[in-house]
């Protein structure tokens, strides 16, 4: 779920067109019924008290399914202990769950690798790392907003509700990731919504209202098929009558992993200028902590 659960939408964006068997991300409690002895579970939770990645492992338990949990302690570290099944231990000194993706999607593409799913990462990782550190400088905040490219984001979406736009394939882990980071890092509603399914009803939506009020980030990349920069155009196009501003915002890389990565260190970095912008602490997420609280009661 939330911070923890998206390292599964990154791996399943990165390697789902390599992996020869789905990746199926879960965000509840149950399981899918297909999930049997034969299925993997990867169950990703950094405080390893998530109520719902915790039902799900013990269901995958109780299935007979091969479960391997990560967290930085808790229930999920209790329960694997007990059941002596694998469990990764999450280093516990990150400020927030949602700052620990690098831990949880390494371990998971580390498990799916382990098990032959797909092919040694090592390299790919390793020239993605490279990629992060150099954009890392181009958009840290020593780099000034006119040379900034996560800065200028912030400024174009600080005062305006965002939706967050990409294809299907390797950016659309990179544009929940997007989303949330502004819901938690920057307090503010933001949406996802994925091409070309989107030109099936969203536009309709947006096209005859005034939407001054939104601005639509369109994660584009090299890998994505041809056919949408043809439905990009036509799509701003169509909603420009309505006022929404549709602004593309470019990931780097040949490979799917620096892809959905680049992407996501861009939205990382506005989410947080975006807070500075708005006046908020990006760290403390006191509405959902304060629902876990509720619910615990
Ligand atoms: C992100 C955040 C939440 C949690 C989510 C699940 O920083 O605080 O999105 O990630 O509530 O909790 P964990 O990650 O502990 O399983």
């Amino acid at each position: 779920m939330g911070g923890s659960g998206i390292a599964g939408d990154v791996v399943r964006s990165a390697f789902a067109a390599e992996c020869p068997v789905p990746i199926s991300v879960t965000k509840g409690y149950r399981l899918p019924g297909w999930c049997r002895s034969h299925s993997l579970v990867i169950a990703l939770s950094f405080s390893g008290d998530t109520e719902e990645t915790v039902a799900c492992y013990k269901e995958a338990f109780e299935r007979g399914c091969t479960v391997v949990a990560a967290s930085a302690g808790g229930r999920l570290a209790a329960a694997a202990a007990s059941n002596r099944t694998p469990h990764v231990t999450v280093p516990g000194d990150v400020s927030m769950p949602r700052a620990a993706l690098g831990y949880l999607a390494s371990i998971t593409i580390g498990v799916l690798s382990g098990s032959g799913l797909i092919g040694d990462p090592g390299e790919s990782v390793a020239k993605t790392a490279d990629a992060l550190d150099a954009l890392a400088d181009r958009v840290g905040p020593d780099q000034p907003t006119h040379e900034n490219e996560a800065k200028g984001l912030a400024a174009v979406v600080a005062d305006r509700i965002p939706l967050v736009w990409t294809s299907e394939g390797p950016a659309e882990g990179a544009a929940i990731r997007w989303k949330t980071q502004l819901n938690e890092n920057a307090k503010m509603p933001a949406f996802h919504s994925i091409l070309p399914e989107l030109d099936h009803n969203e536009i309709e939506g947006l096209a005859t209202v005034d939407a001054g009020q939104f601005v639509a980030l369109v994660l584009r990349h090299a890998l994505e098929h041809p056919r949408v920069a043809a439905r990009v155009e036509a799509t701003r196009a169509l909603v420009a009558r309505s006022g929404l501003e549709v602004r593309d915002v470019w990931g780097a890389g040949a490979t799917a992993l620096e892809v959905v990565f680049s992407l996501i260190m861009l939205g990382d970095f506005a989410s947080v200028y975006t807070a500075v912008l708005r006046g908020v602490d990006p760290t403390p997420v006191p509405v959902l902590m304060g629902l876990k609280e509720r619910l615990a009661r």
